[in-house]
């Protein structure tokens, strides 16, 4: 079955943030002049998906007002004569068909999924965080798909992490085949002794719709928060699940470093202002 929807949990309170999340969504933390959740959305569309569902909760109407046309802006824009501006405002509000659901309680990212059962409908669906980047090549979601049509599963993306950040992730472990591994556990946020392996789930995945099943019956797993993690290893009792290795560079947004990447490595490769910030970057590094 064709992949044709995306889901981007966009509902999380973003601790690890505050206080600039306090009173706008971590997804709408700018890298340079685009907000994280616009590169996700980008991601999407390159991947030839036309139907984005965004899951918000509370706090998180800037994210529905950016991208919907604001006509006063538009107008504003048409008077001074700013063109450019003006396209890319409209090309914005056409980007794709985005339609929103509210998870009422942040009851953890597995609840998150959860609310995008009636829209989803039963087929199969992409769900990219929206506090996460991936510069990459192909777009790392299209590398998901083509595994899934290819393999038949559910795919999660996955990076080799280094020990001593293992317990901030979702980790796998499963045995090699072909271009994926066939996952035999899942473990949310382990000790490094008790993971399977060094490989953390990044934020990118294409799941078959069995998976709201999975969610149900799925406890609050560590946190106290309905993991997507513990409901994908329920999905392993009846079906395959593949993870696959992400090619490209993955940048966490809700965590500072990540951020501070993010900001740099888009900085350096941006056409107006690239060349004169790395010139400044090696006058400030000695
Ligand atoms: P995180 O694990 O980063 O959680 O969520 P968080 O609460 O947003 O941030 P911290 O850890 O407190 O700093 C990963 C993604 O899942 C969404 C978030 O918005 C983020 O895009 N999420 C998380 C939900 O939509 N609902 C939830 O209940 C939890």
């Amino acid at each position: 079955m064709e992949v044709k929807k995306a889901v981007i949990p966009a509902a999380g309170f973003g601790t690890r943030f505050l206080p600039a999340t306090k009173a706008q969504p971590k997804e709408m933390l700018p890298i340079i002049n685009k907000p994280t959740i616009h590169f996700v959305v980008e991601e999407i569309i390159k991947s030839g998906i036309e139907d984005v569902l965004i899951v918000t909760g509370r706090g998180k109407r800037a994210i529905e007002d950016y991208f919907d046309k604001n006509v006063e802006l538009e107008d504003h824009l048409r008077r001074i004569g700013k063109r450019d501006l003006l396209r890319e405002m409209q090309e914005l509000s056409d980007m794709v068909d985005i339609h929103y659901v509210r998870q009422k309680k942040q009851l953890g990212l597995g609840h998150a999924i959860l609310c995008a059962e009636r829209h989803i409908d039963g087929e199969p669906f992409a769900v990219l965080l929206g506090d996460t980047i991936v510069r990459s090549e192909v777009p790392c979601t299209k590398q998901g798909i083509e595994l899934f049509r290819k393999y038949g599963g559910s795919m999660v993306g996955v990076e080799r992490v280094k020990r001593e950040d293992i317990e901030r992730y979702g980790i796998v472990g499963g045995v090699r085949r072909g271009e994926v591994f066939e996952v035999d556990k899942l473990v949310e946020k382990p000790k490094p002794e008790e993971a399977p392996s060094n490989l953390g789930i990044i934020g990118r995945y294409v799941l078959t719709p069995t998976i709201f099943d999975a969610l149900k019956e799925t406890k609050e797993g560590i946190g106290g928060e309905i993991q997507l993690t513990d409901a994908i290893s329920v999905l392993l009792g009846g079906e395959k699940v593949y993870a696959y290795e992400v090619a490209g560079s993955r940048y966490d947004i809700g965590n500072k470093l990540d951020y501070l990447r993010a900001v740099v490595e888009f900085g350096i490769r941006d056409e107006e202002i690239g060349e004169e910030f790395k010139r400044y970057l090696r006058g400030i590094i000695r």
